[in-house]
């Protein structure tokens, strides 16, 4: 059976890695994949990645399928020049962009009906230095991080950190885009907004932002590029659910 894909929405899928029912479901998960994941799959050093890559690549072909119809195992994924996986287009299928984001202990999933869609997640259990932000962030974003006090600056680090990632992956250029050439406001509750230096050609009033704590450890960034009102972004916790 085929869903309707939910009108003007980005759908945001969040898998916990170490629930039970997921972990239970590795090898079904496994078994949706194609024989270059699965290479791929092999290559990974550490279980715990290998496993996030799983869950991952699952979840697109099951929600692919979902909303398209057919096998999981029917979809093929071509890199684009910078790396992101984007299905390959079939004759009169609705077009859907996708993306994926993997952390410790947390696999993001988003869906819309584009392609300039972008997920990020990040564990903020890691160690992190006014290094990392003098080098990859704006100079508006460093002097707001380095005008808070101490306790606040590792959840806006995180903030923008994820917030510039899922934009680049949006726009499907990884660190081609440079990224200290945009930079974030953040307006909470209102959502952030983006401003662009000309180095960028980009408009600024297309992009959409949505944040959420998927678990008191994990930051979420989604972006997302509409046409006209912003969409109903839907953040679920799910265990992926395989036909036996
Ligand atoms: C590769 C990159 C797109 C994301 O890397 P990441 O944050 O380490 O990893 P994530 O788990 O969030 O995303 C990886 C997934 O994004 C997708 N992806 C790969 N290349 C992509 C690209 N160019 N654009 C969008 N998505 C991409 C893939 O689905 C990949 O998952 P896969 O292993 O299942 O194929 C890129 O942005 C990168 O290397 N970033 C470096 C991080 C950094 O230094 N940031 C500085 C602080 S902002």
């Amino acid at each position: 059976m085929v869903d309707p894909f939910p009108e003007h929405a980005v759908q945001v899928l969040v898998v916990r890695q170490d629930a039970p029912e997921v972990r239970a479901r590795l090898d079904r998960y496994r078994a949706l994949l194609d024989t270059g994941e699965r290479e791929r799959e092999a290559r990974f050093h550490f279980d715990a990645d290998r496993e996030r890559f799983v869950i991952g690549r699952a979840l697109a072909r099951l929600q692919l399928s979902r909303y398209l119809g057919g096998d999981p195992r029917q979809w093929s994924f071509v890199a684009n020049a910078h790396g992101r996986p984007e299905l390959l287009a079939r004759g009169g299928a609705p077009t859907f962009g996708f993306n994926v984001s993997h952390t410790r202990g947390l696999v993001a999933f988003a869906m819309a009906r584009t392609t300039d869609v972008g997920v990020d997640v990040e564990c903020i259990d890691r160690v992190l230095t006014h290094d990392i932000a003098d080098r990859f962030f704006a100079p508006a974003e460093v002097a707001t991080l380095r005008a808070l006090p101490a306790r606040d600056q590792a959840r806006v680090f995180f903030d923008f950190w994820t917030l510039k990632e899922a934009y680049i992956k949006a726009r499907g250029m990884g660190l081609a885009l440079p990224l200290r050439h945009f930079a974030f406001r953040l307006r909470a509750p209102a959502p952030p907004a983006i401003a662009f230096d000309p180095e960028i050609d980009d408009d600024a009033e297309t992009w959409q932002f949505a944040q959420a704590w998927p678990t008191d450890r994990h930051r979420l960034a989604v972006a997302v590029r509409r046409s006209g009102a912003d969409l109903d972004v839907r953040i679920e916790d799910v265990v992926p659910r395989v036909d036996e």
